[in-house]
């Protein structure tokens, strides 16, 4: 067999958010893409701002020498510059440009940080439900995923984090606003989360870093704050990319951002460096980190989804579904009717409505919806939930 048993068994266990997508287009090709609605990607269908395009034109035009060339591993000293400040700003600490390596999107940055701060047999410690992609980024550089549950109203369970912290963990990993609940962690939920840190670090003798994934911070509802992670807690490396905040997914275009105050601080960059060009990115894509120097702070209108969240939250309310209302991010994530996630996917299937079952985010029992479509679609998919609830038993 040309390919290998772990890649394999991987492939049979793909990715649900990718196997529902998949789903979609053989729905698209038997009933007509009009007639289904898809709510299984998180890919924004809104455009990137006006001023993106102007960055992009001004840098396409501009004479600039080598500017399709190789460049440090760690991307354009006047990106990181506008990075560091732009990051400085959100995290309310002083970041430098030294601090800052440019990624092919939050993916990259990940695996960067990942490879270089895992020894074999290193434990990464994230919160169900997560995205389930950390599981393959963290045993692709010979990690373990361990994961604990969150509260009902999926904030972080401090006492539940520090339950699976033991002599492995290298890193505890959080996602906020979070990809599937739009849950963002309050201030004091992370000021508990970095003293149970530097406690539990004590006591097993290793530094412990928080790996913050953010690249939905920009994109919070009524006013909700999103605190900086590197003001509470030393040892924090901040991951984000702008593939959902200016929409340019496709593009790959992200950066880490290390705390200066952590343990190791200039050698942790410098190792994210050696990762980026030895994990074969060699560097984060040129033309964008010259396009989104220009416009560090600017992001999609998040009012836009505002508008769809509340749409979608009423109708699904009036129709009896029970969730949390998402504070960020573009996710809806409520309880399955009738309990079981696959059951109750396959019922809104049969109405050509696709969402992602709660298991692809390591919690059955509920299902989640990507509301970053048109909103057409989310209306159109009324009539969908309706029926398939009142297949499983619920009822406005
Ligand atoms: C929580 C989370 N982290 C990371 C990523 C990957 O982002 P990127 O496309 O910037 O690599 C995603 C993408 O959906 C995500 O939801």
């Amino acid at each position: 067999m040309a390919v290998s048993s772990k890649i394999l068994g991987m492939m049979e266990t793909s990715s649900w958010i990718r196997r529902m997508f998949e789903a979609g287009n053989v729905l698209r090709a038997q009933h007509g893409a009009d007639k289904v609605c898809d709510f299984s990607l998180g890919n924004p269908d809104v455009e990137p701002p006006q001023r993106f395009q102007e960055a992009l034109r001004e840098v396409v035009g501009a004479t600039i020498p080598l500017k399709h060339g190789y460049m440090p591993n760690a991307g354009y000293s006047e990106t990181r510059a506008k990075v560091a400040e732009n990051v400085s700003r959100e995290q309310g600490v002083r970041v430098e440009a030294s601090h800052v390596v440019m990624s092919c999107g939050a993916s990259g940055g990940l695996n960067s940080a990942l490879k270089t701060i895992l020894n074999p047999g290193d434990e990464v410690v994230a919160t169900i439900p997560c995205f389930m992609e950390y599981a393959s980024y963290v045993d692709n550089h010979g990690g373990k995923l361990v994961l604990a549950p969150s509260k009902p109203d999926f904030d972080l369970d401090i006492a539940a984090l520090e339950s699976r912290i033991g002599p492995r963990t290298a890193a505890v990993l959080v996602n906020s606003p979070n990809n599937p609940t739009g849950r963002i962690y309050p201030r004091s939920t992370l000021q508990e989360l970095s003293d149970m840190l530097t406690r539990a670090a004590s006591k097993a003798g290793r530094t412990i870093y928080l790996l913050a994934d953010e690249p939905y911070r920009k994109l919070v509802y009524d006013r909700a704050e999103v605190p900086g992670i590197m003001s509470l807690y030393p040892h924090s490396i901040v991951v984000t990319s702008h593939s959902k905040d200016l929409s340019l997914p496709g593009e790959r275009i992200g950066h880490v951002a290390v705390n200066p105050l952590a343990e190791d601080a200039k050698r942790i960059v410098d190792g994210i460096v050696l990762c980026t060009r030895i994990l074969g990115y060699v560097n984060a894509p040129a033309l964008m980190q010259r396009a989104v120097a220009k416009i560090q702070g600017l992001s999609v209108d998040v009012e836009i989804y505002r508008k769809k969240r509340d749409l979608f939250c009423s109708a699904l309310r009036s129709m009896g579904y029970q969730f949390t209302t998402p504070q960020g991010a573009f996710y809806i994530f409520p309880r399955a009717p009738g309990g079981d996630d696959l059951s109750f996917v396959q019922a809104l299937q049969e109405e050509l409505v696709l969402v992602v079952p709660g298991r692809g985010f390591s919690l059955p029992g509920y299902f989640r919806i990507a509301y970053c479509v048109d909103t057409a679609i989310i209306e159109r998919s009324f009539v969908g939930f309706e029926k398939a609830a009142r297949k499983l038993g619920i009822s406005p």
